[in-house]
């Protein structure tokens, strides 16, 4: 059964809010992507998201909190940065990394002595989280894919990606996650050492950080938290994916073409046709919104590569840009090994 957010009916709330509660999955949009969710103070609950996902055992988890919730239960040592970014982007797609407060179990840091924690907009993901524990708990949730693949945007991907996993009681569905792509990171765990360090781009950019906190966050550094999302390859569909700028993706479509090769193309300037298209707004907010969709959709056209056209390198598309590169990695020579060796039939 799918319900739309206006449908949300308290007892399809309440039910899932008392699975989670029971130590089960449940699945649940929110603004960015959808969540696999286990109560975070249950280290069994968040042992099977670890399970259902494929996930490394050492890679922690975002606890996502309701409005209002006490960021001093959660962490530690709290910065008044910490404060100012929660009041400025909180509900919204922004992650902190701070200390872990020491009743904080193990299994949702990976082992480290830190916590990332968000309050998610997503009015169903509000509702739960309201739902669950009175308000007063905090639900674990990576993005509801298996490990390495393209985050979900909607809940026919959860059900895509985990089928009748038993583990999971729920999917709660709240329709297509507006931002698209998956939530800031800034670690503010290590200010006085290192400042603020941007783990991962997101829709709330660099310059937003820095408009309220007064210093602009760095890049990551060697001694950074760990996060699976910064891993080189990520973010990727089954299909190889390849990035080539506008100038130079009309030649090899020709190419591509005359050695017989089925081309899944995602773009945003006019292009000639080929096996498979979809054309994504010129925007980066509207590429972001649309993106995983769209190479989830290439990724079932049967072609032999998903060819995107590169977005521009300015500040404002470093999200998306991100997200492509890491699913582009693993595919890297791909074009010229298409082009040059002999078609498979
Ligand atoms: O938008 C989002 O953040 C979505 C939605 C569901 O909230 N969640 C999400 O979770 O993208 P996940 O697990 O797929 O990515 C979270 C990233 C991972 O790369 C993880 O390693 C990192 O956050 N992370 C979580 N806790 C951390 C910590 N204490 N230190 C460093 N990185 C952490
Ligand atoms: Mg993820």
């Amino acid at each position: 059964m799918s319900l739309a957010v206006n449908d949300m009916q308290d007892p399809v709330i309440a039910r899932a809010a008392a699975a989670l509660e029971a130590g089960q999955l449940v699945a649940f949009p929110t603004e960015t992507v959808y969540g696999l969710g286990a109560d975070a103070e249950n280290p069994a609950a968040v042992a099977s998201i670890y399970a259902a996902k494929g996930r490394p055992q050492d890679h922690p988890v975002i606890v996502h909190v309701a409005p209002g919730a006490s960021l001093d239960y959660w962490t530690t040592e709290i910065p008044p940065q910490a404060r100012q970014l929660a009041d400025a982007f909180w509900p919204g797609p922004l992650t902190m990394i701070l200390k872990r407060a020491p009743n904080i179990p193990d299994a949702v840091s990976g082992g480290q002595d830190t916590v990332g924690i968000r309050c998610p907009s997503h009015p169903v993901a509000i509702a739960l989280l309201q739902a669950f524990k009175h308000g007063k708990g905090g639900v674990a949730a990576p993005s509801a894919n298996k490990f390495g693949h393209v985050s979900p945007t909607t809940a026919q991907h959860v059900r895509d990606e985990f089928g009748d996993d038993p583990r999971l009681a729920s999917v709660l569905d709240g329709g297509q996650s507006d931002v698209g792509i998956e939530s800031t990171i800034v670690d503010l765990s290590r200010l006085a050492t290192h400042g603020p360090v941007l783990l991962r781009p997101g829709h709330i950019s660099a310059e937003a950080i820095a408009a309220v906190i007064d210093q602009v966050p760095a890049r990551p550094d060697a001694a950074a938290p760990r996060a699976s999302g910064t891993l080189e390859s990520h973010y990727a569909p089954h299909t190889p994916v390849a990035m080539q700028d506008t100038a130079t993706l009309a030649n090899t479509l020709a190419r591509l073409a005359t050695a017989g090769r089925k081309v899944a193309l995602i773009h945003y300037s006019a292009l000639p046709a080929v096996h498979a298209a979809v054309q994504l707004p010129a925007t980066p907010a509207g590429f972001a919104h649309a993106l995983y969709a769209a190479l989830r959709t290439m990724d079932s056209t049967g072609a032999d590569l998903i060819l995107v056209e590169a977005p521009p390198q300015e500040g404002a598309w470093l999200g998306v840009n991100d997200r492509l590169r890491r699913a582009a990695h693993g595919s890297s020579g791909i074009v010229h090994g298409l082009i040059n060796d002999t078609p498979a039939f």
